[in-house]
C-alpha cells in the first residue's frame, strides 16, 4: 500500500514503481519539470518510516529501493536534504507513507499576507518542461517543430503545440545545442493548442514571470510574480500618464470625443508606460524582461478599452455599450508592449457592465461575496467607487461617480498620501484644539518634539484618509452642523474658525513660522467631501433597496485608500451604512490581489469568467432613486437614515 500525505491519496503498485508514477496515477500533486530524469530535483518526496496505526500500515527501512546512479549523482553534485528521495528515481518495494512537501507540489497555496485573506492556489498557464526531441534523420522528413511536439505529447500529454514564429526561428539552434533536449516554457488554455512562449536549449533552471497590473486612471500598479510559486519579487507604480488629456474617466471620454486620433494617444501613452514599468521592474530583480511570460490586467471600463486601443467614446453615454464584456486572451505583441516576451500571454478579465469594470470583477474575485453567509458590502474607493454587495443568494454590483476628493484632490490643501500628509487628526470636543499625525512621523503634532520631527518634510497637506478623519472630528466637535455649514468663531467658540468671505473656515496648522503653509479646512472642502460622501453611500443605498434590506451585516473596504480609512470616521461622515464599528474591515488593494490570483491560476480565471456572469449590474445613473439617495446622504451622517452603532 502506498499513502501519500497531505492528500490521503492511497493505492497498490507493482514492486519496482517509481514513486512520481504511483503519484500521477493517483492523482496526487507532484511537481516535475525535467520528466523524471533525475536533472530538475523538483519531484523531492519525504518517505515515512515506522508504525502508522492511522494509515493501518508498518513501513519498512527497505520500503523504498536503495538511491540509484542517478539519485547518487544528483546528491554528490547538488545535495539532497536528509530524508529526501527524488521520487522519480526511488522505486517502491513495500508498503510506504510519502510525504510531498510544499515546494514539490505543483497547485501548492499561497498563503496573502493580509489577515483572514483567501488563500492563491497555484494553477499557473504557463510551465516548464524538459523535453527530449528525436534526432532528424534521412527518413524522418518532419520538421523539428513537429519532432517537438511529437516529444511533448510523448513524454507530457499535451495534444498539440503552435510556437510563435520568434521562437520557431530559435528552435534548430537550441535544439542542437542542448543535444536534442530542450526546456519549453509551455503555456497551455484550457481549450486550443498549448503554445511555447519560449525554450531554452537543454535543462533550464531559470525562473519565469508574470505581471499582474492594476491598471487605474490615477495610478498604474504592477506586481512581479514568480510564475511557479506565487510570491511577489517586486512591486512597482507610477502615475497614469493619460492624466494629461483629462483627470477623470468622463474627461478622457471627451478628449478622445472632442479630438480625432486621441483615444490611439491616449492608448500609445499608456502601453508605453506599462513597457517602463516592467523594465524597471525586471531591473530591480535581475532578470531579463523577456522572462515576463505571463500578464494579467484588471482595469475599469475606460481604461480597458484604452489598453486595448477601441475608442471609448460609446463609454461616454447611455447605454454605456462595451465593445465587449468578455475576458480577453491576447499576446503582448497585440498590445505593442515590446520590453517583455513578445510571445507573452496577456490575460484581461471580464467587465461587469459599461461602468463597471475587470477591476469591480477583480474585487469579487478575491473577497467572493458570494460564498457569504452575511451580506456584505464591498467598496473600492477610487475616483469612481465600485460597489459590490451580496451573499450566497446574489450580487449586485454598481460604480459611483464620487470624485478625486477621497483622495485629496479638489480640496483645498489636499495632496496625495506622502510624507508630510495629514492622515490622522483628533479634535478636542471642549477646546475644538485639533491634534494630527503626518505620514512619515509617529509623533502627534501636540507633542512638544514634533516640529523638530517634521523638519525635513514640514507639514504640507491632508491626505484622503485625513480629510475624512478632519471632516468627521469636526462634526462630532460641533465646529460643522448635520447639513456641513462651518460654525463661526462665535458660534463654535475658537479663533481656529476663521470667517472667509461669507463662509468659514477651520485652521488646522498655521506653518507660517516653519515657512510653511497654513493648513485649513474650508467650507468648499466640506462641500466637495459631501458630494463624494453622499454618492457613494447612493450607490450603495440602491443596492440595499434592490435586495429590499435596510442594513447590511458587514463592510469591507478595498483599494490602498480603503486600508487607511478609518470605520469609525467613514461611519461619522456617513460614506457607509451603519454596522457595528468591528464589523467593517479593510481589505487591502484587494483589484490587486484579484489580478495576482488570476495571473498565477487558470481555474481563477474561469471562476471570476462564472462570477460575473452571475453579477448583477445596477446602473446608477438611470435610477431616479439614485438622485433621492444622494439629496438625503448630503447630511452628515445622513437626514434620515439612522446611525445607531454610533452612539455606542
Ligand atoms: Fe526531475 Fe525527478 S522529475 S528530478
Amino acid at each position: 500500500m502506498v499513502i501519500f500525505t497531505p492528500s490521503g491519496k492511497r493505492g497498490r503498485f507493482p514492486v519496482g514503481t517509481p514513486v512520481l508514477t504511483a503519484a500521477r496515477q493517483l492523482g496526487v500533486d507532484l511537481d516535475s519539470v525535467c520528466g523524471g530524469r533525475g536533472i530538475c530535483s523538483k519531484c523531492q518526496v519525504t518517505p515515512q518510516f515506522g508504525e502508522f496505526p492511522k494509515h493501518g500500515v508498518t513501513v519498512a527501512a527497505e520500503a523504498l529501493s536503495e538511491w540509484n546512479a542517478v539519485e547518487a549523482r544528483y546528491d554528490r553534485i547538488r545535495g539532497l536534504k536528509e530524508g529526501r528521495r527524488l521520487g522519480c528515481q526511488a522505486r517502491i518495494e513495500g508498503d510506504v507513507v510519502i510525504d510531498v512537501p510544499p515546494e514539490s507540489q505543483v497547485h501548492r497555496q499561497v498563503v496573502r499576507k493580509e489577515a483572514d485573506a483567501r488563500e492563491i492556489v497555484m494553477d499557473p498557464a504557463t510551465r516548464l518542461l524538459l523535453v527530449e526531441v528525436q534526432q532528424p534523420d534521412m527518413h524522418e522528413p518532419r520538421g523539428d517543430l513537429e519532432r517537438l511536439a511529437e516529444a511533448l505529447k510523448v513524454q507530457w500529454g499535451v495534444e498539440s503545440v503552435t510556437a510563435p514564429l520568434s521562437v520557431l526561428a530559435r528552435l534548430q539552434t537550441a535544439l542542437r545545442k542542448g543535444e536534442w533536449q530542450v526546456t519549453v516554457a509551455l503555456w497551455k488554455g484550457d481549450e486550443g493548442p498549448a503554445k511555447v512562449l519560449d525554450l531554452w536549449p537543454g535543462f533550464h533552471e531559470g525562473r519565469i514571470y508574470g505581471l499582474a497590473i492594476d491598471l487605474g486612471s490615477t495610478t498604474i500598479a504592477a506586481h512581479l510574480t514568480d510564475l511557479r510559486n506565487g510570491t511577489v519579487k517586486a512591486s512597482a507604480g507610477a502615475m497614469n500618464p493619460q492624466i494629461r488629456f483629462g483627470e477623470d474617466l468622463m474627461s478622457r471620454v471627451s478628449y478622445a470625443m472632442m479630438n480625432p486620433g486621441g483615444d490611439r494617444e491616449m492608448t500609445k501613452a499608456v502601453r508605453a508606460a506599462i513597457d517602463g514599468l516592467a523594465k524597471s521592474l525586471a531591473e530591480q530583480v535581475g532578470i531579463g524582461a523577456r522572462d515576463i511570460l505571463e500578464v494579467v490586467f484588471v482595469c475599469n471600463p475606460v481604461m480597458h478599452h484604452l489598453l486595448l486601443g477601441i475608442d471609448p467614446v460609446e463609454l461616454g453615454q447611455a447605454p454605456f455599450a462595451l465593445a465587449t464584456s468578455g475576458a480577453m486572451g491576447l499576446e503582448a505583441r497585440d498590445l505593442s508592449l515590446s520590453e517583455i516576451n513578445d510571445a507573452a500571454q496577456v490575460y484581461v478579465l471580464p467587465c461587469i457592465a459599461g461602468h463597471v469594470g475587470a477591476d469591480a470583477a477583480a474585487v469579487a474575485l478575491s473577497e467572493r461575496p458570494d460564498q457569504s453567509h452575511d451580506l456584505v458590502l464591498t467598496v473600492d474607493v477610487g475616483t469612481n467607487a465600485e460597489i459590490l454587495l451580496g451573499n450566497t443568494s446574489r450580487v449586485l454590483a454598481c460604480s459611483s461617480p464620487t470624485g478625486p476628493a477621497f483622495e485629496g484632490a479638489q480640496i483645498s490643501s489636499g495632496q496625495r498620501a506622502a510624507p508630510g500628509a495629514i492622515e490622522r487628526v483628533e479634535i478636542d470636543p471642549a477646546t475644538k484644539e485639533p491634534r494630527f499625525k503626518v505620514i512619515g512621523c509617529d509623533l502627534w503634532s501636540d507633542d512638544p518634539a514634533f516640529v523638530e520631527a517634521v523638519k525635513g518634510t514640514g507639514v504640507t497637506g491632508i491626505c484622503g484618509s485625513g480629510i475624512i478623519e478632519v471632516v468627521a472630528e469636526m462634526r462630532l466637535s460641533g465646529l460643522l452642523d448635520a447639513g456641513g455649514l462651518i460654525g463661526s468663531a462665535e458660534q463654535t467658540g475658537t479663533a481656529r474658525a476663521e470667517a472667509q468671505g461669507r463662509t468659514n473656515s477651520y485652521l488646522l496648522w498655521d506653518g507660517t513660522a516653519q515657512g510653511g503653509p497654513r493648513i485649513s479646512v474650508t467650507q468648499g472642502d466640506i462641500r466637495a467631501i459631501q458630494l463624494a460622501k453622499s454618492a457613494l453611500y447612493a450607490g450603495a443605498r440602491l443596492l440595499m433597496d434592490e435586495i429590499g434590506v435596510d442594513k447590511v451585516d458587514r463592510v469591507t473596504l478595498a483599494g490602498a485608500f480603503g486600508a487607511h480609512i478609518s470605520p469609525k470616521h467613514a461611519m461619522v461622515l456617513g460614506m457607509i451604512p451603519d454596522v457595528p464599528l468591528d464589523h467593517v474591515r479593510s481589505a487591502g488593494n484587494a483589484a490587486g490581489t484579484g489580478a495576482r490570483i488570476a495571473l498565477c491560476s487558470v481555474a481563477a480565471r474561469r471562476e471570476v469568467e462564472g462570477l460575473v456572469s452571475r453579477i448583477t449590474k445596477v446602473e446608477t445613473a438611470i435610477e431616479p432613486r439614485f438622485q433621492e439617495h444622494f439629496v438625503a446622504a448630503n447630511a452628515i451622517p445622513h437626514a434620515t437614515d439612522p446611525f445607531p452603532n454610533l452612539l455606542g
